[in-house]
């Protein structure tokens, strides 16, 4: 969250910043701005909304300068409005700075300083941490860098923070813990930019910064530290990311092409590691563990959100496949419970990002008593991926719309494979139904190619309910997750208030909500509960709630009994939530764009929540 970009070399910094910092809209828009070194000052623009607000609220003034720093912020600490938007000043007005975290000692700090005479112009924990900086560096009368490092090793929380001031020219100054930076490296230039986004057209040459390191960066020069003030070589990796993966390329939103790209991105997870026809799985971050994950006594999963669900679904499958315990967390409760992790624990991290914070300190702490770390990530180098022990990628590609589509089913084929592939070398799975798994998984991408040619049918039925104030979602078993992933995605995309919940557990309780007004949704494809999944609609019809469902092609009893269905093609249970899920999130974007709601950048929500 906050989308943090910065510049420095021979092109005017202005017009590739704000290209950066539209790219990272995603992590963050209550407000954007900028800072520029111009001659021996430096100018700040900043302003409520989005980065096109701030670019009509600048107008025709003086952009000019070769270095700057961008922010786009998701607000922690103080409303989003003009004076909580970064960039910064100190209170000299010398320095600039720009933060993306949560300094978690910041009260501590504005008390010191209040008590010093230091007043502050926003409610921001950024503004606290910066004078701080500039109270050190007038005390010990020593130099920015200098103080930013004594200042960084009193500070408790995560940041990632860009700092110009008028005394350095030409330089940008960067710290890291915890929130992503990546530096790019051009002739006679760099980009900062918390993903490689804002830089790819420049430069494939990029140096992911880690956690307590300092950059000090020119347009020819980029000096990497330790708070120890010891040099670090910065090692440079090549980018492997095209202009065309973060562009809309004709499709009306981000959300709508990640949702159509699904049957090359499953396509593209699977390649190279799949082969139907051998008969094998080849994955060698798995492999390197296979005999502990074997032997293992439980796995535990963790992650968030709509990871979680993919979560979820691998439980029962990993459960079925490889008659492993397997138990699926919350990062943010696992992490603060004081959990039981034995030496030899398998966890399983999910994570499209690879930046979500709670995930990132659980799975730390998890590390830290000796359990394996398999991280399932989306973003290559991310801090997730660098956490774990071994793993998987996802291949995905970027995901720009906040909702999480194609991340979710690139998530579930990782997983399938994973079960696959340990179920057989373990011997839970029998040759034969591990063969017809194969084939079944390798014929996805043309089954998701089917749902998506039928997209218009799921258009026309999201027009009919768009108007609904409450939604109910319903699945057992493997499908189960997916009524939740369902309800996930209509709540953030379309604002309509949704619950997912266990087919059978309806008459528990949400059933009292049933009346002619309410849609209730089931995930009813042909598996073993499909029986009992059809009594459940046959409840909800009996109390003349508004059915819909995903069926199986060819099922003509549910679709008699439906008022709406969206038709999937038939496989086997254990991979039918990859396809499952695919109507339902065509189904909340229609819905979110009859509604005209701005479905890739849903109120409130930012793609990579690196705050806890
Ligand atoms: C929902 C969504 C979020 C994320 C969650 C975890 O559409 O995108 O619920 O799934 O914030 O994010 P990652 O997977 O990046 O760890």
């Amino acid at each position: 969250m906050c989308g943090i970009v910065g510049y420095t070399g021979t092109r005017q910094a202005y017009p590739v910043i704000i290209k950066g910092l539209k790219r990272l809209e995603y992590r963050g828009y209550d407000s954007a701005g900028v800072a520029l070194q111009q001659k021996d000052d430096v100018t700040i623009y900043k302003k409520k909304g989005k980065v096109a607000d701030l670019e009509e609220s600048i107008g025709t003034s003086n952009v000019a300068g070769t270095t700057g720093i961008g922010h786009t912020r998701w607000a922690t600490h103080g409303e989003p409005n003009d004076k909580n938007a970064h960039p910064h000043y100190s209170a000299s007005g010398k320095i600039a700075m720009i933060h993306n975290g949560i300094i978690e000692n910041y009260a501590q700090l504005k008390s010191e300083l209040s008590k010093k005479g230091y007043t502050f112009k926003s409610d921001t924990d950024t503004e606290v941490l910066l004078n701080f900086i500039e109270e050190i560096k007038t005390n010990n009368e020593c130099t920015l860098e200098e103080a930013i490092r004594i200042a960084l090793k009193r500070v408790t929380g995560a940041y990632v923070i860009l700092l110009i001031d008028n005394e350095n020219p030409d330089t940008i100054i960067a710290a890291r813990k915890g929130s992503p930076l990546v530096i790019g490296v051009g002739k006679g230039e760099h980009f900062l930019g918390s993903d490689a986004s804002p830089m790819l057209e420049y430069t494939k040459e990029v140096v992911y910064v880690n956690d307590y390191e300092l950059a000090i960066v020119k347009p020819d020069e980029l000096i990497l530290k330790n708070l120890g003030n010891e040099k670090i070589t910065p090692y440079v990796q090549k980018l492997d990311l095209e202009l065309a993966a973060i562009e809309k390329g004709g499709y009306d939103h981000f959300m709508l092409k990640e949702i159509f790209e699904q049957p090359t991105t499953i396509y593209d997870c699977l390649r190279g590691r799949l082969d139907a026809t051998a008969g094998t799985i080849t994955m060698a971050g798995i492999q390197q563990y296979a005999e502990q994950i074997i032997n293992a006594n439980r796995i535990v999963i963790i992650a968030c959100g709509t990871s979680w669900h993919a979560g979820l679904v691998a439980e029962y499958i990993i459960e079925d496949l490889c008659r492993i315990n397997v138990e699926v967390e919350y990062a943010s409760e696992f992490r603060y419970r004081n959990p039981v992790i034995n030496k030899g624990d398998v966890i399983i991290a999910i994570s499209q990002s690879g930046e979500t914070a709670d995930t990132l300190v659980a799975i730390e702490s998890a590390k830290e008593k000796g359990a394996i770390i398999l991280g399932v990530v989306n973003v290559v180098g991310s801090s997730i991926a660098r956490a774990s022990h071994a793993g998987a990628y996802t291949h995905a590609g970027p995901e720009i719309g906040v909702a999480s589509t194609k991340a979710f089913t690139a998530q579930l084929t990782v997983l399938m494979m994973i079960a696959l592939k340990v179920g057989y070398m373990k011997g839970s799975l029998s040759n034969e139904r591990y063969r017809r798994l194969l084939n079944e998984l390798d014929a996805v991408p043309e089954k998701a190619a089917w749902v998506l040619n039928h997209h218009e049918h799921i258009k026309a039925i999201a027009e009919k309910y768009k108007d609904a104030r409450d939604f109910l979602y319903l699945g057992r078993g493997y499908n189960f997750a997916i009524a939740l992933e369902g309800a996930l995605k209509l709540k953030e995309i379309s604002y309509i208030h949704a619950e997912g919940y266990p087919a059978a557990e309806m008459k528990h309780g949400p059933i009292a909500l049933v009346d002619e007004h309410l849609p209730v949704v089931f995930v009813a494809t042909k598996d073993v509960y499909h029986e009992k999944v059809v009594s459940n609609m046959q409840e909800i019809k009996a109390r003349k709630g508004k059915l819909l469902a995903v069926i199986t092609e060819g099922d003509e009893i549910s679709k008699s009994i439906c008022d709406d269905v969206m038709i999937v093609p038939e496989t086997d249970e254990v991979i039918a939530p990859l396809i499952n899920v695919i109507p339902l999130q065509l189904l909340s974007y229609y819905i979110g764009v009859a509604k005209d709601c701005n479905v890739d950048m849903p109120r409130n929500l930012a793609k990579s929540v690196t705050v806890e």
